[in-house]
């Protein structure tokens, strides 16, 4: 990568270049004087090198300045690629065999101040690293994840251009989509009393473009949800969205099972699998919609069992239409005593009765407390249900409501996979899909779209003309793809008719001049012809996050914001001029004003 100032980047220096002469910039990353040699270790984007200022070799005033030089210090240095001398190896360094001998140096920036050294970033915590990011992106850590950010997003952008996707940007200023998050607006200046809301995704516009004729999409869109954000949420975040035209499920989820694995083996992994569950099964087996398919230790049921039970607690539950459920933990984890009650203590804090347990000692027999109850029918079921090993660890629980078995347990297999290290591995990849298409809003007890209101039902008949009850037993045609059990995308088949769009919103609760308002245009497209069409969306960050093994989405953006939504860097959000708010027609709240603003911003006196 030559420019004026460098002849190259440290990635590209190859044997055949030793004994020419190189312009090389960077940054300092450490400096050694040994015994009148000064040895510096330079780093640039593509790696390190060590440069070494010989007095003999170099001026004085060259020398001086070397001697000057500090901890990230930016500098262009010129001089002669050698070979080490023999034995002399630097073994962190990326050229372990070669050197710089430095002819001259210039001091491009100084490093005046240092908040602290890219690589001791992790030490200075994540509140000091995100005020100086840019600082904290030269680490090894932030250059990788921006690096392994730009191959995946290459790899999904190539495969899809391949596939004949065409590349669409969307609005930004938009209005309101109902994805479940609240929004961010910004008010118009040339629109009294208006709001543009920034988009929560592209999702009607997408649609508009299958109207359109455009046939397959795809952006790399910016999306804004005002939500309370957790290591997996941003205000801000990237997706990468697509739509197709004359499509199934299964296209799409082809389309995107080819796009992924083009992304996913930038990273040296192998091609990876794609296992298919309907969310019921999901459900069933791992007690979640985002299941974590790199361990087994799968939910089974345990109720058929016990339907005539002399053992009353579970007889009880089994008698209200209840479940019993549970889970082998397997013998070569060997748990022991502490680990049961780890697990049970897990499930107290988490709301739930504590599970019982039971260790498997033979092919009819097991350990337990209660054990006792239990009939020699009952004991042998158990241990085939669970198709247990001897020395196998089950948990078990009962309750009147499947549902909530699932889930603990869900959760509980999740605490088990990390206690026992089982949740590593490849990658594993899981469609969900088959969801139901309404749950009942708590709030206002309306249907409520479980996917999004776009989303289209398995069956037509009944969305038109079905009760409530056959309504939320409805299932939609969406899907989510989850990796590593993180949900990383979601999509489903679109409604594409007029009246069946406007059936979901009536059953939503909406009113019909609200329908008409906010999806009018939406509506109208559906009448001019549209085509049948489905997409989904990948939530890039967190996809980058997983490959790379990083906590937080935080780790793979550049500029991220804090868990409050703010930048701790440039500090927004921030106090605008009151004269930009006049603009808009806006007026502060007096709470908003209370406090007053720092005199550095000047904006205090006015502000009130
Ligand atoms: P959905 O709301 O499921 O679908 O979003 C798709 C994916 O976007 C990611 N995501 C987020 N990532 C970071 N921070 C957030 N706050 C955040 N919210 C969501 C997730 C999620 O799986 N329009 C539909 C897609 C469609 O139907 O085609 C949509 O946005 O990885």
């Amino acid at each position: 990568m030559r420019t004026s100032l460098r002849s190259h980047k440290t990635h590209e220096l190859t044997d055949d270049l030793i004994g020419r002469t190189l312009s090389l910039c960077g940054w300092v990353e450490t400096y050694r004087d040994h015994g009148g040699l000064l040895f510096v270790h330079l780093r640039d984007a593509g790696g390190r090198i060590q440069v070494v200022f010989d007095p003999e070799r170099v001026s004085e005033d060259a020398f001086d300045l070397a001697r000057a030089l500090r901890s990230e210090d930016c500098v262009r240095i010129r001089g002669t690629y050698v070979q080490r001398p023999e034995g002399n190896d630097r073994t962190q360094l990326d050229h372990k065999s070669t050197e710089l001998e430095a002819d001259s140096v210039e001091l491009l920036g100084k490093a005046q101040h240092l908040p602290f050294r890219p690589q001791d970033g992790h030490q200075a915590g994540e509140d000091h690293r995100l005020s100086h990011r840019a600082v904290d992106l030269r680490s090894d850590s932030m250059q990788e994840a921006l690096r392994a950010r730009a191959a995946v997003i290459r790899g999904l952008r190539g495969s899809l251009e391949d596939a004949e996707f065409l590349e669409v940007e969307t609005p930004i200023l938009a209005r309101s989509t109902p994805e479940g998050a609240r929004d961010f607006l910004v008010p118009s200046r040339l629109q009294p009393g208006t709001c543009y809301a920034l988009p929560q995704s592209p999702q009607i516009f997408k649609q508009l473009l299958m109207v359109g004729g455009v046939d397959r999409y795809f952006q790399l869109a910016r999306c804004f949800r005002d939500e309370d954000l957790r290591a997996q949420r941003q205000p801000e975040f990237t997706q990468l969205d697509l739509e197709m035209s004359f499509v199934d499920e299964q296209d799409v989820m082809d389309t995107v099972e080819a796009a992924m694995t083009r992304a996913v083996t930038v990273f040296g992994q192998e091609t990876p699998v794609f296992e298919r569950l309907t969310y019921a099964e999901s459900m069933d087996r791992f007690g979640t919609d985002a299941p974590d398919l790199r361990f087994g230790v799968e939910i089974r049921d345990l109720t058929p069992i016990f339907s005539s039970t002399e053992f009353q607690v579970f007889r009880r539950h089994v008698d209200q239409g209840g479940a019993i459920r549970g889970f082998a933990v397997p013998a070569a984890c060997k748990p022991t005593r502490t680990d049961i009650e780890a697990v049970r203590a897990h499930a107290a804090g988490l709301g739930a009765k504590e599970p019982a347990w039971a260790r498997i000692t033979g092919p009819s027999s097991i350990e337990s407390t209660i054990a006792k109850f239990f009939s020699d029918d009952e004991i042998r079921g158990i241990a085939e249900a669970m198709g247990g090993q001897e020395g196998d660890l089950i948990f078990f629980m009962a309750s009147n409501s499947a549902e909530e078995v699932s889930r603990v347990l869900g959760r509980l297999r999740l605490f088990v996979g990390d206690r026992f290290g089982l949740r590593q591995g490849p990658s594993r990849f899981a469609w969900v899909h088959s969801f139901p298409m309404f749950t009942t809003d708590p709030a206002t007890g309306h249907l409520q779209a479980v996917h999004h209101p776009f989303t289209q039902p398995s069956d037509l008949d009944t969305l038109m003309s079905g009760d409530r009850a056959a309504l939320l037993g409805l299932k939609s045609r969406s899907y989510d793809l989850v990796l590593n059990g993180t949900e990383i995308g979601g999509g489903s088949l679109r409604l594409h008719e007029r009246q069946t769009q406007e059936r979901v919103f009536e059953l939503l609760g909406m009113d019909k001049a609200v329908v008409e308002e906010q999806f009018g245009f939406l509506l109208d497209a559906l009448d001019a012809g549209a085509p049948p069409h489905g997409g989904l969306a990948l939530g890039v960050d967190r996809l980058v996050a997983l490959l790379l093994d990083r906590d937080s989405i935080r780790d793979v953006i550049a500029f991220p914001k804090t868990q409050s939504g703010q930048c701790r860097m440039s500090k927004s959000p921030d106090r605008v001029e009151p004269q930009q708010l006049t603009d808009l027609h806006l007026r502060p709240l007096p709470t908003v004003v209370k406090e007053p603003v720092p005199a550095a911003a000047g904006r205090a006196s006015s502000a009130a």
